[in-house]
């Protein structure tokens, strides 16, 4: 899958703006404020119909201007030329075309052109609260199976109904037992979300672990374990069939029940889901000699040692791990759908060291995924890269920068 094309107007400090991406690697080399992190969130938007930064589609809309609008033309796997774009104006939602038509759900455009986005920002993965965890999780379901979309979409809209009732409950006299109807509802969409959830994160979590041991060494590794809120104390694992989860989550529910009333919201469900990221060492044994001193009864040296990343991990470790994330994210997008996604890294330069800037891009270009990348200094990077395309971007404009060689050429 290629992006040729892009057209931005009014996004972000961008009036009007059109560029071609002629290869595969595009270098976006640019100082600060100039334009290159709007660049890729247009990419990105066009591709997952929401941003990686933006609260609100609102902040998109260049200052004072009524609305913006983005055009992509992308090349997908059979060669096919397709035309995406993406309008919205300062009072609405925003409007998705493909090849001209309208296109009204937004689980049917998300999945069609996959993107992953790595920037600093990904830090979140790791150090963020929960629903940081379930929205990468959720986008990135969502972008390899439509129907999980749905059933999520679903989920969140009962789960509002539900609250709502129990807000009336609490402070009316309506009855109790109308609650039924939407814990039915709610433990039959939600145990899809879980189900689902369990099967992907499982796959993952052998990328993610896998990626992190060759971008560290061997001297430490990770574990990643998902927490279902209806069953603490990881009994749920990818085998639980659809029965056993949507059992716990029955169960679950109705503990709950009086909890529930009382704070008028639902305190159970995928909605309070997470994972749950650790750092793993094993017990140090340097050498040979030490080995043999030591006593091997002694029950400190032979445990495994296992801390949360959250709040133990450094700034390097946990930069790592996100990086660990999003690679695996990536191949597993690719393991299941068959297709390249667009990989976007925005200012890694400032993010990793050499070694896993080496790592990162080696990975990729063996992929052969369409990458864009930001970065205020080409240097470093063009050493790694094979025959680039560089961009400059200055005050919202893009030019090509001719004469920049990368090492391999
Ligand atoms: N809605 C908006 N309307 C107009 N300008 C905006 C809007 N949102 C952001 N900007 C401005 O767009 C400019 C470019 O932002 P962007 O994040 O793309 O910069 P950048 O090139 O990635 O810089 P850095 O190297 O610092 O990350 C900034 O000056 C920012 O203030
Ligand atoms: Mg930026």
């Amino acid at each position: 899958m290629l992006l040729n094309r892009i057209v931005l107007r009014n996004f972000r400090n961008y009036i009007d703006c059109e560029v071609d991406f002629p290869q595969s690697v595009n270098l976006i080399v640019g100082g600060n404020a100039q334009g290159k992190t709007s660049l890729l969130e247009a990419i990105y938007f066009l591709c997952t119909a929401e941003s990686h930064r933006a609260t609100h589609d609102a902040e998109l809309i260049r200052h004072h201007e009524s609305g913006f609008y983005l055009k992509g033309t992308l090349r997908n796997g059979r060669n096919d030329i397709v035309s995406l774009e993406a309008l919205k104006r300062t009072r609405g939602q925003f409007t998705l075309k493909k090849n001209g038509i309208l296109q009204t759900k937004r689980s049917e455009w998300i999945g069609q052109f996959n993107a992953v986005f790595f920037s600093p920002e990904s830090l979140i993965l790791v150090k963020g609260g929960p629903s940081e965890r379930r929205r990468f999780l959720d986008l990135l379901i969502s972008q390899i199976n439509s129907e999980y979309l749905k059933n999520l979409q679903k989920y969140n809209l009962v789960l509002k109904q539900r609250n709502e009732l129990l807000k009336q409950i609490r402070a009316t006299s309506t009855s109790i037992t109308q609650l039924d109807a939407w814990n039915k509802l709610l433990v039959m969409h939600g145990t899809a979300v879980i189900v689902k959830r369990l099967e992907i994160f499982d796959q993952l979590k052998d990328f993610a672990i896998a990626n992190y041991l060759k971008l560290v060494g061997a001297q430490e590794s990770l574990a990643l374990t998902y927490r279902p809120a209806v069953m603490p104390g990881d009994m749920l694992t990818r085998n639980s069939d659809i029965d056993k989860v949507a059992k716990h989550f029955n169960t679950s529910l109705n503990a709950s029940r009086e909890a529930d009333l009382q704070r008028g919201s639902t305190s159970v469900g995928p909605h309070r889901d997470d994972f749950l990221i650790e750092l793993v060492r094993e017990p140090k044994r340097t050498t040979a000699h030490n080995h043999r001193e030591h006593n091997e009864s002694d029950p400190q040296e032979t445990e495994i040692f296992r801390e949360v990343a959250r709040s133990y991990g450094s700034q390097g470790q946990q930069r790592t791990i996100a990086l660990a994330l999003k690679l695996a994210e990536l191949e597993l997008i690719r393991h299941l759908t068959g297709k390249d996604p667009i990989v976007l890294l925005d200012d890694v330069t400032s993010e990793l060291d050499d070694r896993r800037i080496k790592y990162l891009l080696q990975v990729l270009q063996n992929l052969s995924a369409q990458t864009f990348i930001t970065t205020t200094d080409a240097e470093p990077l063009l050493y790694y890269l094979k025959q680039p395309s560089v961009l400059t971007v200055e005050n919202a404009n893009i030019s090509y920068t001719i004469g920049v060689h990368s090492a391999s050429e």
